[in-house]
């Protein structure tokens, strides 16, 4: 019996972590033996983060596909991906408390306009800028599953008036929801702050658009910034750097993007008011997701079952 990895992080894997906890299993890189041509008939498991095309359909016993990360594109982006194979998605307190200090920390630059504090500091200037307070911003969470609810809480701790939009309805002390396209125009209206936490499906590719920044807030106490750590797919980076010229939005922070690595030539680097980080708002802990695939490997082989499943109709 053996667990293939396909794990494209540019941090190493530490397959010794899965030989120790699992020694019955055996473990095929399949980054460092391909080459070799390895036997792959064993193989019941695949843990993966953007798998080789048709390598899984390759595959003659596998039974569960994890993923590396909580998102799950990466792997339905496999043409020949075998549609009848459960896929778990890596849940984890590991992955939620990185994304949501990064939720925190963006929300909180915009607030205090820290990057205006920066330009002066480069200037030697010493201005004052209008200040209001959290209380006073309202905080829009495009998604409240597992990493969207975890901001929402924190952000509703910092003192921000927060809400969330999401597919179906929820029932959140302090976080006014808001569900489905009929309810999204109503949720955008009183998002000051606009963060993105949705999967990239069908339904949400390109969400992110001239058309829906125009339906953000203009008599708030600050410029509409939006932040987006769900999915490049779901922004249209052309829009949002008209968006930031026109001031139709005051600042964006991002961390993901329609293509990875952003090209060099991209305008969006050289555009005071955004912030970019290189997809790392929460990245997978070897660790964690070693222990968690672990777990889910145990249980299943014990006969109770499979945590985190994936609706593979909805695609997430
Ligand atoms: N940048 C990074 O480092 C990083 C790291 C990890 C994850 N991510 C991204 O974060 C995403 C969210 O992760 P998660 O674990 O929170 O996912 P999740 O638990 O599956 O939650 C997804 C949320 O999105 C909502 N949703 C999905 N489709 C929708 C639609 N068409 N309309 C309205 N709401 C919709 C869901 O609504 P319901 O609750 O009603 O189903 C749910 O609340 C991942 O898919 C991944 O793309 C990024």
């Amino acid at each position: 019996m053996s667990l293939l990895l396909d794990i494209k992080f540019d941090n190493p894997q530490e397959s010794d972590i899965f030989i120790e906890a699992l020694p019955d299993l055996k473990i095929i890189d399949w980054r460092a033996e391909q080459h070799n041509n390895p036997d792959l008939s064993s193989v019941r498991y695949a843990l993966v983060w953007k798998p080789d095309e048709g390598l899984l359909a390759s595959l003659p016993n596998l039974e569960v596909i994890f993923s590396a990360g909580a998102g799950v594109d990466h792997i339905f982006e496999d043409k020949k991906l075998p549609r009848d194979k459960p896929i778990v998605r890596f849940v984890d307190p590991d992955l939620r408390d990185r994304m949501s200090e990064w939720i925190v920390l963006q929300s909180l630059m915009h607030l205090r306009q820290q990057r205006s504090y920066d330009q002066n500091q480069q200037s030697h200037s010493w201005v004052e800028l209008s200040q209001p307070i959290a209380s006073e911003v309202r905080v829009g969470v495009m998604g409240l599953g597992e990493l969207g609810l975890d901001a929402a809480l924190k952000l509703k701790t910092m003192g921000f008036q927060v809400h969330g939009w999401s597919r179906s309805e929820k029932n959140i002390e302090g976080v006014q929801s808001y569900w489905g396209a009929d309810g999204l125009d109503a949720f955008l209206g009183v998002s000051d702050i606009l963060i993105n936490l949705l999967p990239l499906t069908k339904e949400t590719a390109g969400i992110l658009c001239t058309g829906l920044f125009e339906k953000l807030p203009s008599d708030g106490v600050m410029k509409p910034a939006v932040i987006n750590a769900g999915r490049g797919g779901s922004q249209v980076e052309a829009d949002i750097i008209r968006a930031l010229k026109n001031g139709l939005l005051g600042g964006v922070s991002l961390d993901v993007f329609e293509s990875e690595p952003l090209s060099k030539e991209s305008p969006l680097w050289d555009i005071d008011n955004a912030i970019l980080t290189p997809h790392i708002a929460a990245v997978s802990s070897m660790p964690a997701l070693a222990a968690y695939t672990i777990g889910m490997i145990k249980s299943y082989e014990n006969g109770k079952g499979l945590d985190n499943l994936v609706d593979q109709v909805r695609g997430y």
